[in-house]
């Protein structure tokens, strides 16, 4: 859990944005609900090359006090801190990046006092062999330092890193393309390179479901780092999402495990985006203990239907209206995979308690809309 730099400043990133969403990390609570990583993402280093020693060199006009007095204040805060770098020659905005440098750059960021790294994989050729080789590098790299630095992939999903990830050292790996600040699917065509289309949040609930089995205690499915609160601003496009939009994407992410890295600016969070960030039952869904990522069980008319096992025996469950109208849905126990009948519901979005479930549990659900449960 923490925070990235990418969505909101994208190339744009200043060492005050670093020092201000840890302070804003701290003083919100997000840090005592868990939210610990600082991560800064492309766009760090001065994008000529590396100097006469060959080491990367923060860009002087962005981290002007340098990043070792970065890495001291964010550590002074009780937080954690995150740099990146891509397994070919430049980085997906065209820095400098690590592939043949791994060594020296893992001890460059050990030496600065770096706690995780976001490997990205543009530039890299596009075969699955050559990915693990590349990743598996730096995965040995990291861990030459000596130093706890959480490994993060990020190559998309498109060579399946939920079967190799862990092998190759990581902690967490993209399993699909950008998401942006949209409900649909968004097609980029930058002006030399070749269109792409970054993913919305419902392209990525079908994602989620695909590789829900693969995530587990010490390496987890990445669907990306959070929307929530950028509402059309930032780096990344999309016209942003309804606050129901907002809440399905958090307890997707949150039933599915995904790490949870939010995007937008924490010095500028509304009411509306305070309130699904600092759910206190949807983080602990996604940090229960057992990391046993939920599934979807069932695909019902316009509903999607999730359950995740909790470690107090209780069942957490995510229906999802993908529909674009309102829907009445009625929930038998059987679908949600659950034995007894007796059984007290705790919706997590309204913070209430929800009457017994009984033979069968009805509610209506708004379009795009995620009605969360603890079942108890
Ligand atoms: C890729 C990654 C993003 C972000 C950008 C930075 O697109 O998937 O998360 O790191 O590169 O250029």
């Amino acid at each position: 859990m923490g925070w990235n730099s990418w969505n909101m400043f994208g190339w744009k990133v200043h060492e005050e944005n670093i020092r201000s969403a840890a302070d804003a990390l701290v003083s919100t609570g997000l840090k005592d609900l868990g939210y610990e990583y600082v991560v800064i993402d492309d766009c760090w280093s001065i994008k000529e090359g590396r100097d006469n020693n060959g080491n990367l060199v923060p860009d002087p006009e962005k981290f002007p006090s340098g990043m070792k007095a970065l890495t001291e204040y964010v550590h002074s805060k009780g937080l954690k801190i995150g740099i990146y770098s891509d397994a070919a020659e430049k980085t997906c905005a065209g820095y400098p990046g690590s592939y043949g440098h791994e060594e020296r750059d893992a001890e460059l960021w050990a030496s600065w006092g770096f706690d995780f790294l976001k490997y990205d994989y543009c530039n890299a050729p596009w075969d699955q062999a050559t990915a693990i080789d590349r990743y598996t590098r730096m995965g040995h790299a990291l861990k030459k330092t000596g130093r706890d630095i959480l490994y993060s992939l990020c190559e998309w999903g498109g060579r399946n890193p939920h079967l190799w990830g862990r092998d190759a050292g990581g902690a967490m790996w993209r399993v699909s393309p950008d998401l942006f600040d949209s409900w649909i699917d968004v097609c980029i065509q930058p002006e030399n390179g070749p269109a792409w289309t970054a993913i919305g949040v419902d392209t990525s609930l079908d994602i989620a479901a695909r590789v829900s089995e693969y995530g587990g205690p010490g390496g987890w499915n990445d669907l990306d780092m959070l929307v929530i609160g950028l509402k059309g601003k930032g780096q990344i496009e999309g016209a942003g999402l309804s606050p129901a939009e907002y809440r399905t994407h958090m307890s997707i992410w949150s039933i599915a495990c995904s790490p949870l890295m939010i995007g937008c600016d924490l010095t500028a969070m509304d009411t509306d985006t305070r309130k699904i960030l600092l759910n206190k039952e949807c983080v602990r869904v996604n940090q229960d203990s057992l990391g046993i990522p939920g599934k979807r069980v069932l695909q019902r008319n316009s509903c999607d239907f999730w359950t995740k096992p909790l470690e107090d025996g209780s069942t957490a469950a995510a229906i999802v209206n993908r529909g674009s109208q309102s829907t009445l849905c009625k929930i038998a126990a059987g679908d949600l995979g659950l034995l007894d009948k007796k059984k007290q519901v705790y919706d997590i979005w309204a913070e209430s308690p929800a009457g017994d479930f009984g033979e069968e549990y009805s509610c209506s659900i708004e379009a795009h809309e995620t009605k969360f449960f603890i079942i108890r």
